[in-house]
């Protein structure tokens, strides 16, 4: 590759015009099944499966999958959870994940400072500054999200060829309204090329953008991802440059979550905060 190819870069200027964007703008402009058919190819789903009410899954037949002709091997399942069971998630992301001793704020076991916590790991942990996981540093992964991960994981692979993959290390991020993401590679993991990773959406909407194996390849594509949106990034995909550039207030979030929201202490955390759980296989 030439010095002038190598320090191109074209995802950072689409990075920045998502910065700038109106909301408005934002949403309509990101790749939605809605907005944007033409880019999604529905793939039937093949299986059914007895669901465990604990998941706060929608029957699986009226799920829709599809795979997003502009980027090869990343699927999208527009939100599969009911409304009940999107609060479930929250709740855990809340009062569960974000009460351990592996955060961003340090142990943070009494919950003191949740407004604060940008992440929190699960399972193998993280180690950010080296960017490795240590066979030494594991916690119990919940069994909710490793039953969760296994459902989503054997409906999506019987329908494609995508493989199965062992929840075995969870990032959970937690954005305010003016956080991103930069523009980074999930390269630690022992096998990244064959093993998926999932990522869940929970709280307000998101313009998720990804890119090429490089910020050379391609211009990234931007895909708005809504409260219950599951993307799983298998094959090539799984190498490619991804970011979040924006977090966009939901006006229908109220009304998705707050219906059931008895807990009044998870609506004032997330009206103005979007969680994403992304689980791992480490190993192989
Ligand atoms: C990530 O890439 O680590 C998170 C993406 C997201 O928040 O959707």
């Amino acid at each position: 590759m030439s010095a002038s190819s190598d320090s191109l870069d074209l995802f950072t200027p689409v990075f920045k015009h998502f910065r700038r964007l109106s909301a408005a703008d934002c949403f309509t402009q990101a790749y939605s099944v809605t907005s944007h058919p033409s880019l999604f190819h529905h793939c039937p789903i093949t299986t059914s499966i007895d669901l465990d009410e604990s998941l706060g899954l929608k029957p699986i037949s009226s799920w829709s999958l599809y795979s997003c002709l502009f980027c090869d091997g990343l699927y999208f399942l527009p939100n599969p959870f009911t409304s009940v069971g999107q609060h479930q998630w929250v709740h855990r992301a809340l009062n569960d994940y974000a009460r351990q001793t592996k955060t961003s704020v340090g142990d943070n076991s009494n919950n003191e400072q949740l407004a604060r916590i940008r992440w929190a790991t699960l399972g193998y942990h993280y180690d950010w500054t080296n960017k490795i996981y240590k066979d030494d540093d594991h916690t119990k992964m919940p069994n909710e999200l490793a039953k969760l991960c296994q459902i989503i994981m054997q409906v999506i692979s019987s329908s494609t060829n995508c493989p199965m993959m062992q929840a075995e290390a969870a990032i959970v991020n937690y954005y305010h309204l003016n956080s991103t993401l930069c523009a980074h590679t999930d390269h630690s993991e022992y096998d990244a090329l064959t093993k998926p990773l999932i990522s869940y959406s929970f709280g307000n909407a998101a313009v998720f953008l990804i890119g090429g194996q490089t910020k050379a390849e391609c211009k990234p594509s931007p895909i708005l991802l809504q409260s219950g949106d599951i993307i799983l990034m298998t094959g090539s995909s799984r190498l490619c440059f991804h970011a979040v550039p924006r977090i966009l207030s939901d006006p229908l979030l109220k009304e998705i979550l707050c219906e059931h929201l008895d807990d009044e202490c998870c609506w004032s955390y997330i009206h103005d905060k979007r969680i994403n759980i992304n689980i791992r296989q480490v190993y192989s």
